[in-house]
């Protein structure tokens, strides 16, 4: 109970984010407010602007119209114009008592109080349309506001006036404005009602939509001489310490709270039972308690001081498993007085008490000292526990206790678990980016991830809460991405936060909260050499400074690191700009090679997108990254999405994107509209560079956040359809893309748009890869027009996707097709075909 209630509150954010997305499901669910078109059309109406008290505040800004001030009609059931973004997701973005006001220079100033008490603080925007709302500023001081504004928020300078809706009484700004502005706002609604419409589609409701439907003839005609370049690293992976994914998930240590580090904050206290001594317990008359005098290292204050006979246990990450005959490295630091019974027992055993095996050693030193031993499972167990036995001991230090199993992916000591590592190998991603994600910028300037903290010793590393609410060892730090990376043959993309954190952020001690407060200006220069200092660990010589840090850790090569990302969709204020600008020079200036990635928000509209791009064009900046997460209805809606990005701008990154259906569930449904979506990326791979699925890792039982590509548990490892979607697009990715002319049986363009396909030209073996997907109910015949590409005649590799809608375990099959037999291809409803022909050079 209590961790399902920490969850929930450690998932506002998620929530929220759900919450914002599925109400357009209910909001417009009364129909558009439809202006008659026998008024006659005056040149001035009234404009009401007000927040509801309902939902404190966060519900928005709405609008009422009116010709003569008395009778109000809403534009749009409770659809915001503008909302707070102030604070946490949930439980803050408030928005009380907007007041609006002519803007100094033209448009429209909107200012509001954060909380209920009179005295702030407040936010303020502006606008010059009404629906296109600027950059949101805070203040907490009065004295930092306008003094007109502080006025007019106080009410003394613009009256609010109260109206009546529907019996309703709302009290708001009465504006008078152009009837032009009323009609493009009553337009912008109706335009968000059909978009509404759209993305709400799912493919579930096809027996409805699609009724009478006949099977659909498709001709494909390549053009062959107009191919173009592409990126060759489109399909990568996006990995955060979300939902478990590094410690108990990827990263293979087998001990939970190895370090006796995890602490009530990091979940914020919501769980008594998270402590220094979670995951341990004691049997027998010994006594275990933490200490943290004269630790084995400062960034590891606490250690277990055991004294009597007894039995300290730790259960690992809700049991460890292990593999018969398998070996597995124990290592611990140690130091004490012995007693007479000087053999320390350390085993692995059942929890019924079956010992799979044991080794004693002496620790014999009063200082801290490290010990190390190999524990050899005699049998399979999916839930053991690690012993360590002792007796008549005056005292005995224990700390960084570590049982690692040898058989890590690739054999790296202190590496990765291997059925993960090798789930994610397999999609062969062309780059990793990490660590996360909001953990990149984290909750709260205190909560940024500092790459520095993550490397060297593991009793020197800082471990640190985790903002998705627990704890981070940060065992598998930068040295163990950067190798993981190298691994794979995947490029690394570490993201530093761009000195403001998570949009989510909560308060942490600056008056304004979270994200509105960016690392203090006087700190910027540190923080800054901290990003320099990662490019020199990664690519400086030996002899450098932070270069030698690497090679101590085992890597004297250099990493060749070359793309960085700066900044985490977060909020685009003035606070983060002033800070991106500096850490994007500074790189620019030391490392011109460097190719920085900036951020454009969560959405792909609205504000933080817009403010985004800005920055992206006045600096220059070569790529960006975008993120969002919609219906399925919008990924199919919206394949045009890059076909109108300008060529002449940055590049982009589409950094985190999934299909979300209600109940998150990872259906094939949900991986059709993303496969339909990857052959638009394709299509426009001159200009999107890069995308990664998000999130990737998700253990059972610790998941925050929905639909993940790969959910496991200790033993397990489950692929969903959108893996084998990831996975078929980075497995069979080409460099050139090769246009199609298409010709239909239906000329219906909602019939058209579910049948996407892409053909691309992997320069590796000469290979054509034809994509096709077919999001329909009914089979498609597709003529494939193959004749004027040099085929061979060696046979194709055909691979299908296909299945139920609702399936969660859909799975590609393969087979061999003659290449005479290519021309002519039956896509069964609701499938992604995948078809690899050997080519000659031409
Ligand atoms: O992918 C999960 C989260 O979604 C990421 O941490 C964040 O960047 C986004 O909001």
């Amino acid at each position: 109970m209590e961790r399902a209630i920490f969850t929930l509150r450690a998932c506002s954010f998620f929530l929220a984010k759900a919450i914002c997305f599925f109400c357009l499901f209910w909001i417009f669910s009364t129909p558009a407010y439809a202006y008659s078109s026998t008024i006659s059309e005056p040149d001035s109406a009234y404009l009401f602007a007000y927040a509801k008290d309902k939902n404190a505040g966060r519900e928005g800004l709405l609008y009422a119209w009116s010709l003569d001030g008395k009778q109000w009609d809403a534009i749009g059931t409770e659809l915001a114009f503008v909302k707070s973004d102030y604070g946490r997701w949930g439980s803050e973005k408030r928005m009380i008592n907007p007041v609006l006001f002519p803007r100094n220079g033209g448009g429209w100033s909107c200012a509001w109080q954060l909380s209920p008490e009179n005295n702030g603080p407040y936010a303020y925007t502006f606008t010059t349309d009404f629906f296109n709302w600027g950059r949101q500023d805070y203040y907490v001081e009065l004295n930092d506001l306008d003094k007109s504004m502080v006025s007019l928020v106080n009410n003394s300078l613009l009256d609010r006036e109260i109206i009546s809706i529907n019996g309703e009484s709302l009290r708001g700004t009465k504006l008078k404005v152009t009837w032009s502005i009323i009609k493009e706002l009553i337009k912008h609604y109706d335009l968000a009602l059909l978009k509404q419409k759209q993305w709400s589609e799912r493919s579930v409701d096809d027996d409805v939509r699609f009724a009478g439907l006949k099977p659909l003839d498709v001709k494909l005609t390549p053009k062959i001489g107009q191919s173009k370049s592409i990126s060759d690293m489109l399909v990568g992976v996006f990995f955060e310490d979300i939902n478990y994914a590094a410690d108990g998930g990827l990263y293979a240590e087998l001990i939970q709270n190895r370090d006796f580090e995890y602490k009530l904050s990091d979940k914020q206290g919501h769980d008594k039972n998270w402590n220094e001594k979670t995951a341990w317990s004691m049997d027998g008359s010994g006594q275990f308690h933490i200490d943290s005098i004269n630790p084995i290292h400062p960034n590891n204050k606490h250690y277990a001081r055991l004294q009597g006979a007894g039995i300290l246990r730790n259960i690992g990450y809700d049991g460890i498993a292990l593999h018969k005959n398998e070996r597995y490295d124990l290592s611990f630091f140690g130091r004490g007085t012995a007693g007479k019974g000087r053999q320390l027992k350390i085993r692995i055993s059942t929890q019924d008490g079956k010992i799979l095996d044991e080794k004693s050693l002496v620790v014999d030193s009063k200082n801290w000292k490290k010990y190390q031993l190999v524990l050899t499972a005699n049998a399979t167990c999916k839930d053991a526990v690690l012993e360590f036995v002792f007796t008549d001991r005056q005292q005995l230090d224990l700390d960084l206790i570590s049982l690692f199993p040898q058989n890590t992916f690739k054999g790296r000591k202190n590496g990765l678990r291997k059925d993960l590592a090798e789930a994610i190998a397999a999609l062969n991603p062309r780059f990793v980016r990490f660590p996360g994600g909001c953990l990149a910028h984290g909750d709260g300037i205190d909560n940024i991830y500092h790459w520095s903290n993550t490397v060297g010793p593991l009793e020197s590393r800082v471990p640190q809460r985790n903002m998705w609410g627990y704890h981070q060892t940060v065992g598998l730090g930068y040295y163990e991405y950067f190798q993981f990376c190298e691994d794979i043959g995947a490029y690394a993309v570490p993201v530093v936060a761009a000195g403001v954190p998570c949009q989510n952020s909560g308060a942490h001690g600056h008056p304004l909260g979270g994200q509105q407060c960016g690392i203090p200006m006087e700190d910027m220069d540190d923080y800054i050499q901290e990003v320099l200092n990662l490019i020199e660990w990664a690519n400086g010589d030996k002899n450098s400074t932070w270069g030698k840090v690497r090679a101590a850790a085992g890597h004297p090569e250099p990493f060749h690191l070359k793309y960085i990302g700066v900044g985490n969709e977060d909020l685009i204020s003035n606070v983060f700009e002033e800070r991106f600008t500096m850490i994007y020079n500074a790189i620019r200036e030391k490392y011109p090679d460097i190719q920085v990635i900036g951020t454009a928000g969560p959405f792909f509209e609205g504000t933080d997108y817009v403010e985004g791009w800005k920055i992206a064009d006045k600096l220059s900046v070569p790529i960006m990254d975008e993120h969002y997460y919609q219906t399925p209805g919008w990924f199919i809606h919206n394949q045009d999405f890059y076909d109108k990005y300008d060529r002449n701008k940055a590049q982009v990154y589409l950094g985190e994107y999934a299909a979300h259906i209600e109940g998150r569930a990872s259906t094939l449904e949900v991986a059709l509209a993303e496969a339909a979506y990857l052959t638009a990326l394709e299509r426009n791979g001159d200009i999107v560079k890069m995308a990664s699925y998000a999130p990737l890792l998700a253990k059972d039982g610790y998941t925050q956040w929905r639909p993940d590509l790969i959910y496991f548990n200790n033993t397990d490892v489950n692929l969903t359809p959108s893996y084998y979607v990831q996975q078929l697009f980075g497995r069979n990715n080409g460099t050139e893309y090769v246009p199609v002319e298409a010709s239909y049986s239906n000329a219906a363009v909602e019939v058209q748009k579910r049948v996407a396909f892409s053909i691309v030209k992997d320069p590796k073996d000469q290979s054509i890869i034809i994509k096709m997907v077919n999001v329909l109910p009914v089979a498609v015949n597709m003529e494939l027009e193959l004749a004027k590409f040099n085929l061979e005649t060696e046979p194709a590799v055909v691979a299908q996707l296909t299945g139920e809608l609702k399936s969660t375990t859909a799975k590609p099959e393969q087979k061999s097709v003659p290449v005479e037999k290519l021309k002519n291809q039956q896509l069964p409803p609701y499938s992604l075909t995948i078809i690899r022909i050997p080519s000659r050079a031409k």
